[in-house]
């Protein structure tokens, strides 16, 4: 365990901290060698008892709810003041970074630590939330957590399978949720003074510019969908070529038009990140595959229009092979805008800091978007090398996390001014 850092330090002690706890929560995975950790896996409870323990040392009482979120409280002096919401996620995508989630989850306990080191109480309660899902790996579908505590989490998403046929609501089960009580996860109704998230960036916009951190102005808006193709196994060595109907070959084609139409589309980023042949094996032609689609557009009409003509194009696609092609949109989240009120307050703790204010759009996904249903959202971007992320190189420099560490307590005590 890092060591804890003594009361009154500056913030490059508490960057150190925060570096070494990320460092040390991406040891825990459910594969060994990478960094994968998935909603409701035991890697998960390891995680949440982990960083768990150190929102208790850090004074907070720390609990988890109905959707697997771990939660982390500390009272403000005035009960009427309300609850100001911080964090991230804890969940990670396939041979993940240290840093994507966990860094806003631990900056917000450094946060809560420090202003408790200093003697500072608020009036108003903050609780950090550690989202049990933001990625969507095990269930396709993103923001199971932080849709859970919007309030906007549908039941019916109970009823989904993992790989290995594990619904999600067993899933939550085992891992010590409550599936029939998951609305009890919601925080509609409560009085809020909002959410405030630090993210690595994900992309090379704060490098570019040369700056630590930067405000962000909105969210991407992104839909995902699953394909499959179905056409018919055969004998790779005695059925001719014209006689075929592969269904990789169809799926291959669609890639590539996925591709084009992205690259044709300014501001369209469209990905297939899941690709798979049945029954896979090298003397068969293959009866099946089955694609993901993820397409983002920071205008939801431009998204929506992308998708509908892609959707097509694999019909068309699988017409002319004599495939059947079934779409299955897995999830579709609108963009979101920034709270303007929220996002003045933390480009004053940018300014404060004496740094330049710099705004930019968010082009990846975040928790913030489920939550803009139930409250403003802010969110604030670190620098990271080379805008590599869901990748193990993923990387922060402990002197842009001590920035971002005095801008979140700037921003968190000027809500108290
Ligand atoms: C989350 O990282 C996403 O943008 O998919
Ligand atoms: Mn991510
Ligand atoms: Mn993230």
């Amino acid at each position: 365990m890092n060591a804890p850092v003594t009361s009154g330090a500056a913030a490059p002690a508490w960057a150190e901290q925060v570096v070494g706890r990320c460092r040390e929560l991406a040891a825990i995975s459910e594969e060994d060698g990478r960094l994968t950790r998935r909603f409701a896996t035991p890697a998960m409870a390891r995680a949440n008892a982990l960083v768990g323990g150190w929102m208790a040392a850090a004074g907070m009482q720390v609990r988890t709810d109905a959707a697997g979120n771990l939660v982390g409280r500390l009272e403000g002096g005035d009960p009427a003041a309300g609850t100001l919401l911080l964090g991230s996620h804890l969940d990670t995508v396939r041979d993940a970074g240290a840093f994507d989630g966990p860094l806003g989850v631990l900056c917000a306990v450094a946060c809560v630590e420090r202003l408790r080191a200093e003697g500072t109480v608020l009036p108003f309660a903050i609780d950090v939330l550690g989202f049990s899902d933001e990625e969507g790996l095990r269930y396709g579908t993103a923001y199971l957590g932080s849709r859970a505590v919007a309030g906007t989490f549908d039941p019916a998403l109970l009823d989904l399978v993992d790989d290995d046929g594990v619904t999600l609501g067993d899933a939550l089960r085992d891992f010590g949720g409550e599936p029939e009580e998951i609305a009890g996860a919601s925080r509609r109704g409560e009085r809020l003074l909002g959410y405030c998230e630090v993210h690595i960036e994900q992309g090379p916009v704060l490098e570019g510019r040369d700056v630590p951190v930067g405000v962000v102005s909105a969210i991407a808006g992104a839909t995902r969908a699953e394909l499959e193709f179905s056409g018919r196994a055969a004998h790779a060595g005695t059925v001719p070529m014209g006689a075929r109907h592969d269904a990789a070959c169809a799926a291959a084609e669609w890639v590539l038009a996925v591709e084009a139409a992205a690259c044709a589309e300014p501001g369209l980023v469209a990905t297939v990140g899941r690709l798979e042949a049945r029954p896979g094996a090298p003397n068969v032609v293959p009866g099946a595959a089955v694609a993901s689609l993820d397409a983002r557009h920071a205008d939801d009409a431009v998204r929506e229009a992308a998708v509908t003509a892609l959707r097509a194009e694999a019909q068309r696609i699988g017409a002319a092979r004599g495939v059947e092609v079934a779409w299955r949109e897995v999830m579709s989240a609108s963009a979101v805008a920034a709270d303007g009120a929220l996002t003045a307050a933390l480009s004053t703790a940018v300014a404060e800091r004496g740094l330049a204010v710099v705004t930019l759009p968010s082009g990846a996904g975040h928790d913030g978007v489920a939550l803009a249903q139930l409250t403003g959202v802010a969110m604030l971007f670190v620098r990271c090398a080379g805008g590599i992320s869901h990748h193990p190189d993923e990387s922060v420099d402990e002197a842009d996390v001590a920035v971002a560490l005095d801008v979140l307590h700037g921003f968190v005590r000027g809500l108290a001014r």
